[in-house]
């Protein structure tokens, strides 16, 4: 070896020096090794003798070792790295003299060695991300680096020992996995890019492999946890764990059991869901880099040539969904009212919450049929492909836009892994309440008037919408107001023949990127409807286009639900949109679509509604 590294066991690893101050040892044989790594750039003399007087003086030492820690080639620093650790020691004493390392003056020049070792050698950047995306490596890298420079020592050091370890021919698939494992924060942000509709199915699917690869807890750390959680209970109720993992994701482990119902006497199916033993301990250190990536992001984002939020707001994504995740009182609250909420909707479910085995770390279920949804329709012919269409839209959008609550919740975060479909029954269950939002009767009653003026391109119904969804009071006379009817008129008039699910979420994403503020809530539904069209695109069944059918759900409801909905629309509401209708005829008329508005919106529906 070009260095001589790794010929001779260092003397203060091996038992020659005092082993207590491994600080000092890890320091003294980094900065040998700065000695040695200057000493092949510009010779100097007595190179590998270690002056005490040296390390004592750690600015100047720090200085030394980060000039040769930078100058090291990955190999060698592979090379360097196992030389420091102590020989024949046990792993834990390895793990202790890498932390020991990490937390001495030349800990910081060691991480930044180390990050470049994983993102240019072992789970190499370049192979990782395709060349089709030749752009997204430089912010991969650069996040990759930002996190080993900010965990802590005492969740890098045993990765680091493990990634020496791991056999020469290891994939960089499975040394990544390693990496991530017990990592929430890499975890989740894998899945929100695996779940982006607008990559590419190959790229997609190698990160859905690397979400599906999550091994934090083996099935004996969960029951344990079960067992030391609800104690008694588990007698008193019967329970039966089952002795395997049903799946495992970022934060929690879910597995099956069942227990005796008082309230039926009869042995009941459930699952848990179980709160992973490291989360308490991890999660601050892990909201906080995430923090620090969404903000260096920002600071740096000219350099990445990505629109300004995009890098931003996916770590800010990232951050929302595990601070929900790990609130399960939340979750179990959340579950209850959903429950109520589809509770009198035929063909779709909520699992129940079983409360007396509930804590804040599990949360009991009963467990639901169903697979995937859109492993489900694709076993499926057409027809019945629609009509799951259909199901998923009035699940996530008509029944919350229409419930009679004043703040009514909806579902946050419905990708498929969070709908599950019984080709059987045709059951529509939506499970993993984690994120969820509100909105204002209100709120509902001017979204659901958009989605209407939007399919009936009305470009005067629609500003008005609009603006009172808007944060702000515009009046449509301002210059602002004048803005927005541009806007609209503008996008109406380029909206294609067949319309999509999403044009009027496109339109107030079009408008809010003028600078025209909506509430937190309108800007997710936002994001569930772009959700829920890409799945609606992958169940399929949709060959005619989904223009209307969330509008004509939401006026579905109205009519046949009226009552027990007590819809948020009012009656002048009616008025207004069987005007825009009969005036539609004369803008645009798609094919068959005259049909759809004759039931809708029959001759005497507004005295008959009037009256109810
Ligand atoms: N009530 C349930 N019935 C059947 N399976 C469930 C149920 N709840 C969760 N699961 C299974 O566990 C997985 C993870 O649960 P989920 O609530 O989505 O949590 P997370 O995605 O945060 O891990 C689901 O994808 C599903 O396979
Ligand atoms: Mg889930």
């Amino acid at each position: 070896m070009a260095l001589g590294i790794g010929s001779s066991v260092p003397k203060v690893l091996s038992g020659q020096l005092p082993s207590h101050d491994l600080v000092t040892a890890i320091t003294a044989e980094a900065l040998a090794l700065a000695y040695r790594i200057k000493g092949q750039v510009a010779p100097m003399a007595g190179s590998s003798v270690i002056d005490s007087s040296i390390v004592g003086s750690s600015s100047i030492g720090s200085a030394l070792i980060e000039d040769g820690l930078r100058r090291l080639a990955p190999e060698q620093l592979r090379a360097a790295l196992a030389d420091f650790l102590p020989k024949g020691a046990t792993a834990a004493e390895q793990t202790r003299a890498i932390e020991a390392g990490l937390r001495s003056p030349a800990g910081e020049a060691l991480r930044d060695a180390m990050a470049r070792w994983i993102v240019d050698e072992i789970v190499p950047v370049d192979r990782l991300v395709p060349q089709a995306y030749v752009e997204w490596r430089p912010p991969v890298r650069d996040a990759m680096m930002f996190v080993v420079a900010r965990l802590s020592p005492a969740r890098l050091a045993p990765k680091l020992l493990e990634q020496l370890e791991l056999p020469s021919n290891t994939t960089a698939e499975v040394r990544l996995l390693r990496l991530i494992a017990k990592v929430p924060g890499l975890q989740k942000l894998g899945q929100v890019i695996a779940r982006n509709q607008h990559l590419r199915p190959a790229l997609r699917n190698a990160l859905a492999r690397l979400e599906n690869g999550i091994r934090d807890v083996r099935p004996e750390d969960v029951v344990a946890i079960i067992r030391q959680e609800l104690g008694p209970r588990l007698e008193k109720y019967a329970v039966h764990i089952a002795p395997t993992i049903l799946s495992e994701a970022s934060v929690s482990a879910v597995v099956r059991f069942t227990w005796r119902d008082p309230g039926s006497g009869k042995r009941e199916r459930g699952v848990f869901k179980v709160l992973k033993p490291h989360i308490p301990e991890y999660f601050a250190e892990d909201m906080d880099y995430l923090q620090g990536l969404a903000q260096y992001f920002a600071d740096q984002h000219h350099n990445y040539g990505f629109p300004a939020n995009l890098l931003p707001d996916t770590f800010k994504k990232v951050r929302r969904l595990l601070r929900h995740e790990v609130n399960f009182v939340r979750e179990q609250k959340t579950l209850l009212e959903a429950w109520s909420l589809y509770q009198s909707m035929p063909g779709i479910c909520v699992p129940r919450l079983i409360q007396p085995l509930c804590t804040s770390r599990i949360t009991a279920l009963t467990e639901e049929r169903g697979i995937k949804v859109t492993n489900a329709a694709a076993r499926l012919p057409e027809s019945r492909r629609k009509k799951v269409a259909e199901q998923l839209i009035e699940a996530l959008v008509a029944v919350p836009l229409l419930a009679a609550q004043e703040d009514a919740i909806f579902h946050g975060d419905p990708h498929a892994g969070n709908l599950l479909y019984n080709n059987r029954t045709g059951e529509l269950t939506i499970i993993d309440w984690a994120l969820r939002e509100r909105l204002s009767r209100d709120q509902r009653r001017h979204l659901a008037l958009l989605f209407l003026m939007v399919t009936l391109r009305d470009p005067v119904g629609t500003c008005n919408e609009v603006l009172a969804l808007s944060q702000q009071h515009i009046r449509r006379t301002s210059p602002r107001g004048q803005m927005v009817s541009e806007l609209v008129t503008r996008f109406l008039d380029e909206l294609p023949v067949v319309p999509s699910g999403v044009d009027a979420m496109v339109l107030l994403e079009r408008i809010a990127m003028k600078g025209i503020k909506f509430p937190g809530p309108l800007i997710m539904l936002s994001k569930v409807m772009f959700t829920l069209d890409g799945i609606l695109g992958d169940v399929g069944g949709s060959s005619t286009g989904m223009g209307f059918t969330i509008a004509r759900h939401v006026a579905q409801h109205w009519i046949k639900n009226r009552k027990e909905f007590r819809s948020p629309l009012k009656t002048r509401d009616w008025i207004t949109l069987q005007c825009s209708a009969l005036l539609y005829t004369s803008r645009l008329w798609l094919q068959g679509e005259q049909a759809i508005l004759d039931r809708l919106l029959p001759a005497g529906s507004t005295a008959s509604l009037a009256s109810t």
